[in-house]
């Protein structure tokens, strides 16, 4: 059985559309109307080439890296997607245990708020460091009780999605009325209506302008900052002006990504607006992107133009859906090979020898 085993994510793709139903599997892949922001972020990375150098001893490769002072053996993580139940019964379990099983306890899961286990339930299943994806909602007070509880559970940090003050257009859920599995982490703090009516539309959609806050803002970072010590990272910027906004509302980290082409079509592909936010941080926090990592080459051009570290989403469903716990890790897996081998091919020993310098950007064409 073993030699019949995916070799890239893209194979762990074509086997999870076979597993899954319809509904979940484009509930899962999908994006957001025209879905061209959705393409072009894998599209993007397509079109940066490396330059790789030569006679460097690649005998040892160091991966590891440093993220708000945790020790990590590599800089891909998991990124947050609601509801892993839809892809293994285990759930994001299953994805916890993969991740960790990774490298001993140094992966960092980033746990969403729409997980279909418990919180609780996924702390208590293995050790690792887990940062907590929260959304703001209408009712200040949920969000603020799944923060404390994100503390006492010993959760790290806190991922504040800020691209989604309303839901994006997903075609796809609207036309399969896509029912959204109710999180059990919000079991008794909030409930909504999510009879559709004649209005039409996905049960995601009903939750979310049922629960979510447009009048999300910077008011609100300095309100989370004023109930957590955690350190805050911001999930969604695209755009050098609102990375230096982000820098002094003293958040800890920025993370580049257009919710994996889900929310606004026709935003930048991340790895495309990476550099413009790493320029206006100037060192000031890490900088993270997500949105498209297929190949571990793609990890290393994100780090060439000034990414500290990487979430993959869809791969990591991918892994779950056609192999469960196994087939996740195999993902994290692949990608951390796949990083080594760009690495040692490029001659980079460390993620610190990853430079601009080793990747030619469409830009870089033009200049
Ligand atoms: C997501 N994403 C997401 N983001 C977030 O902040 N909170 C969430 O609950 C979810 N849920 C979610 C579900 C599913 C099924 C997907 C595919 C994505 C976005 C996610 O964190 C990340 O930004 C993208 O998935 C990155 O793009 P790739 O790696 O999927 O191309």
């Amino acid at each position: 059985m073993e030699h019949n085993l995916p070799v890239n994510v893209r194979e762990y793709q074509e086997l999870a559309k076979k597993a899954l139903p319809k509904m979940h599997y484009d509930y899962i892949n999908g994006g957001a109307e025209d879905e061209y922001t959705l393409r072009e972020n894998i599209a993007a990375y397509g079109r940066i080439m490396l330059r790789p150098r030569v006679l460097v001893d690649v005998s040892k490769i160091d991966m590891s890296t440093n993220l708000l002072g945790y020790d990590i053996p590599s800089p891909i993580i998991v990124a947050p997607t609601g509801a892993h139940k839809l892809a293994n019964p285990e759930g994001e379990v299953a994805t916890s245990r993969a991740a960790a099983a990774c490298n001993t306890i140094m992966h960092i899961q980033v746990l969403s708020f729409g997980s279909s286990c418990k919180i609780q339930e996924v702390a208590a299943s293995c050790d690792a460091i887990r940062f907590f994806q929260l959304y703001i909602y209408k009712r200040r007070d949920v969000s603020a009780t799944l923060v404390r509880r994100a503390e006492s559970l010993g959760f790290k940090a806190i991922v504040l999605t800020v691209d989604t003050p309303v839901l994006g257009r997903r075609e796809a859920d609207i036309r399969n009325k896509m029912v959204f599995p109710p999180s059990p982490n919000l079991e008794g703090l909030m409930s909504f209506n999510d009879d559709l009516g004649t209005g039409g539309g996905s049960k995601l959609e009903r939750f979310a302008s049922e629960t979510l806050d447009p009048s999300l803002s910077w008011k609100d970072v300095e309100w989370l900052k004023s109930i957590t010590s955690l350190p805050i990272l911001l999930k969604g910027v695209v755009t050098a002006e609102d990375a230096r906004k982000a820098v002094e509302a003293g958040v800890a980290g920025v993370i580049v990504s257009n919710h994996g082409g889900r929310q606004l079509d026709y935003a930048p592909p991340a790895i495309a607006a990476l550099e413009e936010v790493v320029k206006a941080v100037a060192g000031a926090v890490p900088v993270l992107v997500d949105g498209g990592i297929r190949r571990g080459t793609d990890v290393f051009k994100a780090l060439a133009l000034g990414a500290k570290a990487v979430m993959v989403g869809r791969p990591v469903f991918y892994g779950l859906a056609a192999r469960g716990e196994a087939g996740a890790k195999h993902v994290i897996e692949m990608l951390n090979k796949e990083l080594e081998l760009a690495m040692a091919l490029c001659g980079c020993r460390s993620v610190a020898e990853v430079t601009r310098r080793h990747v030619l950007t469409e830009g870089d064409r033009f200049r």
